[in-house]
């Protein structure tokens, strides 16, 4: 939900033309988090003034803002290049750019809501934002009576305009107010959520970045070369903020952004405020309950932070040889899996048992086993994901799991107990709701976990312990391998809770095997992709599908029919086959289309069923196939309900023996792995049909990645 980025290089010449490639480059990477809008600042031809000058002030930067793709943008930028003559060839040994691209909350896609935001003519303040001021109206009212002038209808708009209103009111107490002091008194004024980036001509080649509640990145790197040595990278750590004077630095909302770059980073926390010059790094605490003392001001204690080496590879997040990040994580499952289960499977042998080991949930997994409920608590696909993995976690652990969507449990402001245990499931880490839900949880007291893909990531940092799923940088706005990882990992999380538990024995060494052989059935059911192209081609022109499912398939329903709807436009309800009847069979006719899915499960059973033998008049029994689902074809087909049937291989005749319009058939595994299994035909179904419907499927409209607005 919009993504920030920016880049300094300090005592390295640099071209305005590779700062503006650098700087497009990282909108690209960041593009996934919002695609309505873009823009970027740079410095302007002008020499930055000498300190005879009577200003402190240097030219105003250039400021180029574009509704739409960040191609457009791209466009845009040279071709006013080309018309002002804008010396592209020209060197800056020092240069702080900033960048953005947006996913609109307040105000319609357009250059004037685009970011960066300017405190008014001369751009003496330029601001970019992730995230939501939600007093804006308070604090825009307030400028307008100081006579400042508003030319967007974004959030974001105040921000500037009141570093200005700061920095021109400091500067008549104080003659050296710094950067960092502007910042932080703006903070004081803001609520919301946010990651800032903040430029300014009164402070040429500075930066300023903060943030509270939305993501931020640090990135730095000293001479074009990676620190590939473990060793070289460990000796950085020693020295102090574990920074040497870096030429490059990089702000990123996101790790995307800064991988080929560098691996060196920094995740920024709430309420630290970054000031970068001159290539030297400092972090503050913003402390807002410190007011500030009329005419002090006193200067801020920097505090020490350590960088990481970042776990990403630059090919995660290119395309390769697939036309689409969708496709491409779709087809990656096999092995986003196997990453997800690595070190974490226990193969037994001689005195060892079959199990799992989840290293970041060791210690709380018997406070786990003796909570009064499970709460799982996520949105969209991750909500999905718990719900597949809710009945194993409730058989293995005995303790009653309840589910919740983020934001509906906020509305409800839903009872929460010191005696619970919410876990929280998040591909980004970073979902307001889901963001906010936990605070909510933390403040009530449960044991908070955290389930999340993101390492640093404000839910992993939020929760008292927790598991990664592993599943490789996620960047097709529509999660597919996410979905799959974490249906694992819970899988594995309801292994670790019923340990302990002799009963469960075999049923437990079962789904370790399962787990174990997981990929190679994943690289089966993928075989399926031409098939689902031509379902796709057949349902191309259809407004709406229905998909039903039950027990641990009805996630896969819901999860199916949420990939149909958000990327192929189209739509898309999952059901609850056992509430067929109670209202959704009215919609059945000959001409909706309907998969069911049917596979083995508790709901499948095979039943001794008396049959008539013709050739000798006598009565018999044979093994029929009795599942509840099947019932449920029966049902829709007495509507002439057009069915299309998910089955386990080689029941195909037996779940519909007088025939359907299409069954696929997909390999049987674990019954409650088999939601990991079935829902790759749907996601190849959704890919196909919006390649075919002629959408686009990476950047489904009005989406983004990441929501980290409410
Ligand atoms: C759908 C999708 C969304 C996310 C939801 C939660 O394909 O991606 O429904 O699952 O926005 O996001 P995370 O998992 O990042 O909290």
């Amino acid at each position: 939900m919009c993504g920030i980025f920016a880049y300094l290089n300090f005592d390295v010449p640099r071209e305005r033309r590779f700062i503006l490639e650098l700087l497009f480059n990282g909108l690209r990477r960041l593009e996934y988090r919002g695609y309505d809008s873009s823009g970027i600042s740079i410095d302007s031809d002008h020499r930055p003034p000498t300190s005879k000058s009577l200003s402190l002030r240097t030219p105003p930067p250039l400021v180029f803002r574009e509704e739409g793709k960040i191609e457009k943008l791209v466009t845009n930028v040279y071709q006013e290049a080309y018309q002002s003559e804008l010396d592209l060839e020209l060197c800056f040994s020092n240069h702080a750019g900033i960048a953005h691209t947006r996913w609109a909350t307040h105000g319609l896609p357009s250059p004037r809501n685009s970011h960066p935001q300017s405190s008014g003519a001369g751009n003496d303040f330029l601001v970019v934002h992730n995230g939501i001021i939600t007093n804006y109206m308070v604090l825009k009212e307030t400028l307008l009576r100081h006579g400042f002038e508003f030319e967007s209808e974004t959030d974001t708009e105040v921000i500037p305009k009141l570093a200005k209103f700061v920095h021109d009111r400091l500067s008549e107490e104080a003659a050296d107010v710094s950067f960092t002091q502007v910042v932080m008194e703006v903070m004081r004024q803001l609520e919301g959520a946010y990651a800032l980036i903040f430029k300014s001509p009164h402070y040429p080649n500075e930066l300023v970045s903060c943030k509270r509640g939305s993501p931020l990145l640090l990135g730095v790197k000293d001479t074009g070369e990676e620190y590939a040595k473990a060793d070289a990278f460990e000796a950085d750590l020693t020295t102090a903020n574990g920074i040497k004077k870096p030429k490059e630095i990089f702000l990123a909302s996101d790790a995307a952004a800064v991988v080929e770059h560098t691996k060196r980073v920094m995740v920024i926390e709430d309420n630290e405020v970054v000031h970068i010059k001159d290539g030297n790094i400092s972090i503050f605490k913003f402390d807002s309950d410190k007011a500030r003392k009329p005419g002090g001001l006193s200067r801020p204690a920097s505090v020490q932070r350590a960088l990481s080496l970042l776990e990403l590879e630059v090919e995660q997040i290119k395309k390769g040889n697939y036309e689409h990040y969708m496709e491409k994580e779709i087809f990656e499952q096999p092995e986003s899996l196997t990453t997800t289960m690595r070190g974490r499977l226990i193969r037994g042998g001689e005195s060892k048992l079959k199990s799992v080991v989840l290293g970041g949930l060791k210690d709380h997994l018997r406070t786990m086993r003796r909570s009064r409920r499970i709460i799982f608590i996520g949105c969209g696909t991750s909500y999905n994901a718990a719900l597949a993995a809710r009945p194993i976690i409730e058989e293995l652990s005995g303790v009653p799991v309840t589910m919740e969507l983020a934001s509906d449990l906020l509305d409800r402001q839903g009872p929460i107990y010191r005696e619970d245990t919410a876990v929280f499931v998040s591909q980004s880490g970073e979902t307001a709701d889901t963001l906010q839900a936990l605070e909510y949880a933390n403040s009530h007291g449960a044991l908070c976990v955290g389930i999340t893909n993101t390492v640093g990531s404000a839910i992993a940092r939020g929760t008292h312990c927790g598991v990664h799923i592993n599943a490789g940088c996620e960047i097709g706005v529509a999660s597919t391998k996410a979905y799959t990882s974490q249906i694992a990992v819970m899988t594995m999380l309801a292994l670790a809770l019923g340990d302990d538990s002799m009963s469960s024995r075999n049923r437990r060494e079962e789904i370790v095997d399962g787990l174990f052989d997981l990929p190679n059935k994943v690289k089966e059911v993928l075989k399926l992709d031409k098939d689902m192209k031509e379902l796709a081609k057949l349902l191309t022109e259809e407004q709406s599908l229905l998909i039903f499912g039950r027990g641990y398939n009805y996630a896969t329903a819901l999860e199916g029919a949420l990939k149909v709807k958000e990327v192929a436009l189209m739509h898309s309800e999952g059901i609850l086959a056992g509430e067929m009847k109670h209202g959704p069979l009215a919609l059945v006719d000959e001409t909706l289309p309907i998969i069911v899915i049917a596979t083995r499960d508790a709901t499948f059973r095979q039943a001794l069923r008396p049959c008539f033998l013709l050739l000798t008049y006598s009565r018999s029994y044979a093994l029929i196939p009795d599942s509840k689902q099947q019932s449920v074809i029966q049902q829709l087909r007495a509507r002439k309900g057009r069915l299309i049937v998910i089955c386990t291989k080689g029941d195909a005749e037996a779940v519909c023996p007088y025939g359907v319009s299409r069954v696929i058939e997909v390999p049987r595994v674990e019954d409650c792995l088999q939601p990991v299994i079935n829902i790759v035909p749907l996601q190849l179904l959704a890919y196909h049909l919006t390649v075919l419907r002629g959408y686009n499927v990476d950047q489904p409209r009005n989406l983004a990645k990441s929501v980290t607005t409410q």
